[in-house]
């Protein structure tokens, strides 16, 4: 089990944007209204740990991400990392010992790479402006040390190539290699792999566990995908609409969930289902509404399949329902999931790959949460099957 000594923590963290209004409103100096990005939420991550943060487009997981990477700035709360208050830091020299420690991958590598610059030159930037390195030589041997960390290799093969001489993936390593060169202790990946196909998708993934293994590494690991949270996270913090609405551990969130939103989350994935048999909720219907206009009391009632009329006026606080775990819902005691095992292998949805990656990573981790469930049968092998 991973540290879960004060690392990283958010506390009723809040970015809220101004609406620039019309004529009227700029003349009077006032915002026509305010976007609740992020609305008042606490969470840990501890050294070495893998925390997915999961939730639909416009949940406010970028927000969070860049507000952890002081690329955003927040508008209450505090961020705390090692127990110093990081809130109210500002400028490159402040920052630049905690730029070293806290790093970003962000999930458009296109975007993310200067199409000018050589793969050398990339890797080598956050080296050089974080005065990181002595020499040329140090600076190669790093920059050679972060490429074959994420896998390319040699690396020297990769020195003087351009982005659009690479791939997708490789793109993607080259992102995930300028945040490795600086070695640090956490690193924010948003969507890493959203854009790829599932065959590179696995082995990022695995680049990723690995330098958790190896370096003890954490990594808040940012995805709409409920799934492949369980693949990759200790533990999983469900985001909606700016809230944390539950929080746990990556087995509980998935086999156990104590919240209608999370339930008809795993409903409405369709792809590499983990196994489990839900509750008869319906999948999600209706889209996020907007975060400037978040409902009263409860702020999923409007989509949510069990509400009752305390929800649409009463704000349900977040409550201890088991070890580790959180819900925010009146009702999250009788949200129950019914645990059945339905065989991850056999689901014709997990490509070979993405299968390789479930044996290595999770294959234990599904035995061991399902082991107390009476006639349950032994997971077959993800790869030779039964
Ligand atoms: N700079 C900004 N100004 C105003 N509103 C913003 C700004 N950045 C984000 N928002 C709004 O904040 C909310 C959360 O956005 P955010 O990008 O964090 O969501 P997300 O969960 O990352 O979504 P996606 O899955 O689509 O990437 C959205 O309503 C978005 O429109
Ligand atoms: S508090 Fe009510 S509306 Fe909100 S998730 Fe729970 S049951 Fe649904
Ligand atoms: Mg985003």
């Amino acid at each position: 089990m991973p540290d879960t000594a004060d690392f990283l923590r958010l506390e009723k963290l809040q970015v809220h944007f101004p609406i620039q209004g019309g004529l009227f409103d700029r003349v009077l100096g006032r915002p026509a209204g305010t976007v609740r990005a992020v609305d008042g939420i606490d969470l840990d991550v501890g050294r070495g740990e893998i925390v997915a943060l999961v939730g639909e487009s416009g949940s406010g997981k970028t927000t969070v991400g860049r507000v952890i990477t002081k690329l955003a700035h927040p508008t209450g709360g505090r961020l705390l990392f090692e127990g110093h208050d990081m809130t109210s830091e500002r400028g490159a020299s402040a920052l630049r010992p905690y730029r070293h420690r806290v790093q970003m991958i962000f999930q458009d590598a296109y975007q993310a790479l200067n199409p000018r610059h050589t793969v050398f030159d990339i890797v080598a930037e956050p080296l050089r402006s974080l005065r990181l390195v002595k020499n040329d030589t140090q600076l190669a041997e790093r920059v050679s040390e972060a490429l074959a960390s994420a896998g390319l290799n040699p690396p020297g093969d990769f020195f003087a190539r351009f982005p659009h001489e690479l791939s997708g993936g490789q793109r993607q390593r080259v992102v995930i290699a300028g945040a490795l060169a600086v070695r640090p202790e956490l690193i924010v990946a948003d969507e890493p792999v959203s854009m790829l196909d599932v065959s590179i998708r696995s082995q990022i993934l695995q680049v990723l566990v690995d330098l958790r293994d190896k370096h003890n590494m954490a990594l808040l690991f940012i995805t709409h995908d409920l799934p492949l949270a369980w693949l990759i996270a200790d533990r999983i913090a469900v985001l909606y609409l700016g809230r944390l609405v539950e929080i746990g551990r990556a087995d509980d969130i998935t086999f156990n969930p104590r919240h209608p939103y999370t339930v008809a989350l795993s409903n409405a994935t369709p792809k590499v289902r983990v196994g489990v048999s839900h509750i008869d909720l319906p999948a999600l219907e209706g889209e996020v509404p907007s975060a400037a206009r978040i409902p009263k009391g409860c702020r999923f009632h409007p989509r949510c399949p069990m509400a009752i009329d305390r929800c649409r006026q009463e704000d349900p606080p977040a409550v201890e329902v088991g070890p580790q775990h959180m819900s925010a819902c009146w009702r999250a005691g009788e949200v129950k999931a019914r645990s059945e095992l339905l065989g991850v292998a056999r689901s014709s949805s997990v490509e070979p790959l993405e299968r390789r990656l479930v044996s290595s990573l999770v294959k234990d981790r599904c035995r061991s949460s399902i082991s107390a469930e009476a006639g349950v049968p032994d997971l077959p092998d993800p790869i030779r099957g039964p």
